[in-house]
């Protein structure tokens, strides 16, 4: 069942009814002001920090779910709605909510009252800017009444749930002319505020929650809507909030529109105040408010937002016989690649904001995604992530993308960490041709004193691997590895203690971690990505370190089939008793996702390749993409951690962690299995699930961290119930990754170190595709033919009208326009 459709030709998902199978969400911001909105308007708003700089307050797990965000109330006459339907839910007549490129805009009517709402964050400003327009469509004049809402976070949104014995006493606001000023704090300690504003007289306001709301009431049912009034209400502590009353009149067909900004202000300290050293100096306020105020400015915002997006979505656009590809490729996945660059795992609706930062792999792996979009903010990404590395190649697990800290309260020795570094930047290569990044001078530890160059960085991460091998020669599994839930020196009984930052102390004298538990994935990973560190190294002209490089790499592809190949798949681990994970000799957990994609695309052995690939076919996969491990764990195994907690078929215990969907995709396209790949690609690309709204529940236009996989509900003897169903949709590496997959892996269409390379593995039955791409300063019209209906294999090239040997489009500098013509077979 679907609950909306997508309009691809102005890239919005256009939902039908505000009763989605969850609140489906959309991002606004893509600089230092970011908003969250559902289809009901629900959300909330942050700048930079969702957790230290929180503008509107939100309740997570909320009854109802998604109650909080930025409202208008209408009373027509005893009738009371709003446009979204929520949190007041009178039925409307019509709802229709669109959520597009950046924006979102939400249209709901009632009675011939018809109110549209677009909601947007401009390029270069910190606010949101709302445009209301009610008309009239009925006969007679109409008479209501009409409010705002916003209710404040008092900054830390940590604290701002927790520390009520202060909070109730220190909410400030400040009221002039029709914009209310929210300033807690600002007296004191902080040098921002908050406002919300709109471009019209108002009839009154409150700023006092229980005035607005009523102390027994909720959001449904604010009691000054009810009454049809406002208290002009001045809150001095409690909750503030901001909500704007008007009285408006409509003849027959007349329209009135009204612009809103609700805004962020950072003041120099000497210029916070007017004269009388209280008042706030509106200066800034003023000037933002300004540059918005009328309709006409609004459509010019939003026609720039637009122009933003189609220069971000014109580096790549493909035509392939599929519309969903298209989709994906061309719309939703590179918009989701976006908003995962810009939010890592911090904010969702699944993420509180208050858990945690950015995540040292995780913004990696976002760059692989994000890298062609904006190649200089990837940069400056690399390199505040590098600026957290420590001097031996050890990461910081997580960062503050406030203070660009390392966050101490993790703390470090995630066994995959480091080599994340070098494939993203290895990618920022390939995609600009920029060396000069590798001689940047990068701190460790933050400390300037500290820093050596970029290119230090990537040796010390790829060393950090070998100097750190186990009783086989594989990698140290150490805390965890990619997946964060295998914890092979954890030992944890008990309950709260996390299982990647609690020490057993049986291993205190070790280090941490034990030195005899072994992970046959970064062992993988390791074979995968240290190819990409040899070949910077030889570009360097640094043979003799490329060559020490490739040495360690071919040394681990040998211990990978000594002591890490399981007869039909590559095992996952030895656990700290120095016993197989992942192996047939498993009672559960036989075999593993996450080794086997980079230990195929690492070109270990043809024979183990393709009995992997069975393997994955026979075991992991299902109609809704592939179980991360199968059987699943039934019972807790102490010395696995937090993987074996997870009821079956749940996150990292069997459910379906698209993440590493992404990797078996790469590698069956690699393998020349283009149909195998697509049917994977197919099975959880969320165009595709839209069909099965229902079941899958979240937003049909963007990926999820998890569906639920063919063991769900087996903890309560109903195995295949919930099935199917998504979770922790938008903030995921799957969004990067699959972006990998399907533009370079089965398109085929990959930056490389010398140029574009391009080499599909499509299905068999597509005749062909083109796509244009552009590249280092010149745009690649590409062409490709399959007329003998082959997977992969690129027969000839011709590029420009003359014949190339091989599939890597050689790059010429100063060339502007590139014709490459590629026939399969
Ligand atoms: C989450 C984490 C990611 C980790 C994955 C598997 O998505 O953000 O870093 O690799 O879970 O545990
Ligand atoms: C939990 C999650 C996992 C995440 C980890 C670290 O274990 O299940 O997905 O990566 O926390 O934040």
């Amino acid at each position: 069942m679907k609950f909306g459709h997508f309009d691809d030709a102005n890239r919005e998902y256009v939902i039908e009814t505000p009763r989605t199978p969850y609140p489906w969400i959309n991002y606004l911001g893509t600089q230092g002001f970011f908003s969250l909105i559902s289809n009901t308007a629900g959300g909330y708003s942050f700048y930079k920090d969702a957790r230290l700089r929180r503008i509107t307050r939100y309740r997570y797990n909320n009854v109802p779910i998604d109650m909080g965000g930025r409202y208008f109330y209408i009373n027509d006459n005893g009738t009371i709605w709003n446009p979204g339907w929520s949190p007041v839910k009178t039925e409307l007549d019509s709802y229709e909510c669109r959520h597009g490129m950046g924006y979102t805009i939400i249209t709901g009517k009632k009675n011939d009252l018809k109110a549209q709402v677009t909601f947007f964050v401009p390029q270069d400003y910190d606010g949101e800017v709302q445009q209301v327009v009610l008309t009239n469509e009925g006969s007679a004049p109409k008479t209501f009444k009409f409010w705002s809402f916003a209710e404040w976070c008092l900054w830390d949104a940590q604290d701002d749930c927790t520390n009520f014995q202060r909070n109730f006493s220190t909410g400030r606001v400040e009221i002039k002319d029709s914009t209310i000023y929210h300033k807690t704090e600002y007296r004191d300690r902080r040098n921002h505020f908050a406002f919300y504003s709109v471009n019209d007289k108002i009839d009154g306001y409150d700023t006092d929650r229980d005035t607005f709301i009523g102390l027994y009431n909720g959001f449904h049912n604010p009691q000054k809507v009810l009454d049809g009034t406002c208290g002009n209400s001045l809150a001095d502590g409690w909750s503030p909030i901001a909500s704007h009353y008007k009285e408006i009149t409509l003849a027959a067909g007349e329209s009135k529109t009204l612009v809103f900004v609700l805004g962020y202000v950072e003041m120099p300290v000497e210029q916070k105040f007017e004269a009388d050293g209280k008042t706030i100096n509106k200066e800034k306020a003023l000037a933002m408010i300004e540059k918005y105020n009328t309709p006409e400015k609004f459509a010019a915002g939003m026609k720039e937002l637009r122009a933003y997006w189609d220069k971000l979505l014109g580096i790549l656009n493909v035509n392939t016989p599929e519309d969903k590809v298209n989709r994906m490729v061309n719309i939703w996945n590179q918009y989701q690649c976006m908003v995962t660059f810009n939010l890592s795992r911090s904010a969702s609706y699944f993420e509180s904001g208050i858990g945690r930062g950015m995540g040292f792999r995780d913004s990696n792996q976002d760059i692989l995604g994000f890298v062609h979009q904006i190649p200089d903010r990837a940069r400056e990404r690399l390199i505040d992530i590098a600026s957290t590395q420590l001097p031996d190649g050890g990461c910081y697990h997580q960062y503050q993308p406030l203070t660009k800290k390392g966050n101490a309260d993790i703390g470090g020795d995630f066994s995959d960490d480091p080599l994340w570094m070098i494939l993203s930047v290895s990618a920022y290569i390939k995609e600009t041709g920029d060396w000069s990044i590798l001689d940047a001078k990068v701190p460790y530890d933050n400390d300037e004193s500290k820093a050596k160059s970029m290119l230090d960085h990537l040796t010390v991460s790829f060393y950090h691997i070998v100097n750190n091998l186990g009783p086989h020669g594989l990698p140290l599994a150490m805390r965890a590895d990619w997946n964060d839930c295998i914890n092979l020196s954890c030992f944890s009984d008990t309950p709260g203690e996390s299982f990647q930052t609690y020490t057993n102390p049986k291993f205190k004298a070790e280090g941490g971690y034990s030195k005899v538990a072994e992970s046959v994935f970064v062992a993988a990973l390791f074979t995968y990505v240290g190819p990409n560190f040899v070949g910077i190294l030889n570009h360097l002209g640094k043979v003799d370190e490329a060559a020490k490089a490739q040495e360690q790499i071919d040394k681990m592809k040998k211990v990978m089939m000594e002591s890490a190949w399981d007869g039909n798949w590559f095992m996952r681990a030895y656990d700290a008793y120095g016993k197989k994970m992942g192996s047939k000799e498993c009672e559960e957990g036989q075999i593993f996702i996450e080794p086997q994609g980079f230990a195929i695309m690492s070109d270990i052995d043809k024979d183990a390749t393709k009995k992997t690939l069975a393997a994955i076919d026979e075991r992991l996969n299902t109609k809704h993409g592939l179980v991360l491990n199968n059987p699943a764990f039934s019972k807790y195994y102490i010395e696995y951690g937090e993987i074996s907690t997870y009821p079956g078929g749940y996150k990292e215990n069997a459910g379906i962690f698209t993440h590493n969907n992404a990797w078996i995709i790469c590698a069956a396209a690699y393998a020349g299995e283009g149909d195998q790949a697509f049917k994977y690609y197919s099975e959880i690309a969320p165009a595709y699930t839209e069909e099965t709204s229902d079941l899958h529940k979240t937003e049909p236009y963007v990926y999820g961290q998890m569906i639920g996989g063919k063991d769900a509900g087996s903890d309560i003897g109903q195995t295949g119930k919930n099935f199917g169903q998504g979770k922790n949709s938008w903030l995921t590496g799957t969004a990067a990754w699959n972006m990998v997959a399907i533009s370079q892996y089965i398109l085929g269409i990959q930056p490389d170190f010398d140029g574009l390379k391009v080499d599909p593995s499509i299905p068999a039955n597509w005749d062909g595709f083109t796509a244009t791409r552009l590249f280092r300063g010149a745009k690649y019209n590409i062409t490709i033919k399959n007329p003998s209906h082959v997977c992969k294999g690129v027969k000839s090239m011709v590029v420009d009208g003359a014949a190339v040997e091989g599939c890597v489009v050689p790059y010429v500098e100063g060339k502007k326009e590139v014709n490459v013509e590629i026939t399969l077979g």
